[in-house]
């Protein structure tokens, strides 16, 4: 090409990301509850420090989804990859270690263990990462709750307080991902502001996120890109900004 073609041809489009690049990407999952075909054929990759909602009705597959992602449920096609691994059938634990923080439905906490128990017992150091580790200390001071709380017993704390337990796990894991499933839940609308707050450092300390919860728009405001499923397949997605008022987003809900 010569120098004046160059010079008046637009800038090329930024390069695609290499998949190599990418913290997760799944290509064509399916998943099965016995003859039940739930996910069909779901594709979807997160980038470092990305944060991306995952919206949809209740029973569209977002819970299966994550579970298919993290290895909790089996794929019955199609391909996982974390960290530029191929973790199709690995094992769950394996694949959490290679930096997935999971909070899952339901909060997963050990409730005979202490706060501080339940803490240290997630506690991995940090991978090569330029981000500040993630201590016992960092945590109690994110959370003031749980310093309040470090020696009772995890199934003696308010759903609130379990729920920032659970995240707190999550994050002395020092993950590259946090993936949060209906955190919210059933929780006081204080609390509920609480853990978006969380959720808001979370994603400025530069840890991407996949975030479920009922409340579209906080899910919209705390995302750079949301993914929308209706039984089982992706049916929309693009920047959470330009999803803001989207007709069809909320035709996809139901709101
Ligand atoms: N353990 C299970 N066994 C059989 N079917 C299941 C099981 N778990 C979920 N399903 C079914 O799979 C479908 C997807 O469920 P899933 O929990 O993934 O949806 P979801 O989008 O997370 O819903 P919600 O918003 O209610 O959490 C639903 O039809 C549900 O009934
Ligand atoms: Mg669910």
């Amino acid at each position: 090409m010569s120098a004046g073609a160059a010079s008046t041809a637009q800038a090329p489009p930024a390069p695609l990301r290499s998949p190599g690049d990418l913290l997760i990407v799944a290509d064509a999952v399916h998943a099965h509850y016995g003859q039940s075909h739930i996910l069909h054929g779901v594709s979807l990759s997160i980038a470092p420090g990305e944060a991306v909602g995952l919206l949809g009705r209740n029973g569209m597959g977002k819970t299966t989804l994550i579970r298919t992602l993290l290895g909790l449920h089996r794929a019955s096609g199609g391909t996982v990859r974390v960290a530029d691994r191929d973790v199709t059938g690995e094992r769950a634990d394996r694949i959490a270690r290679l930096g997935i923080g999971y909070v899952p439905e339901g909060r997963g906490i050990f409730p005979n263990l202490s706060v501080r128990e339940n803490l240290v017992m997630a506690s991995r150091p940090p991978a090569a990462s330029t981000r500040p580790a993630w201590t016992l200390a960092r945590v109690l001071e994110t959370f003031p709750r749980l310093a309040e709380r470090l020696h009772h017993g995890g199934g003696a704390l308010s759903g609130g307080e379990q729920q920032m337990l659970a995240i707190g796990r999550a994050l002395m894991l020092n993950p590259d991902i946090v993936v949060l499933d209906e955190a919210t839940e059933g929780l006081a609308p204080l609390i509920v502001a609480e853990i978006w707050r969380i959720v808001g450092t979370i994603r400025a300390s530069g840890i991407a996120s996949l975030v479920v919860d009922r409340n579209y728009r906080t899910v919209l405001a705390h995302t750079d890109r949301c993914v929308v499923l209706q039984k089982g397949r992706v049916v929309l997605e693009g920047s959470s900004g330009a999803l803001h008022g989207s007709e069809t987003l909320a035709g996809y809900l139901g709101v």
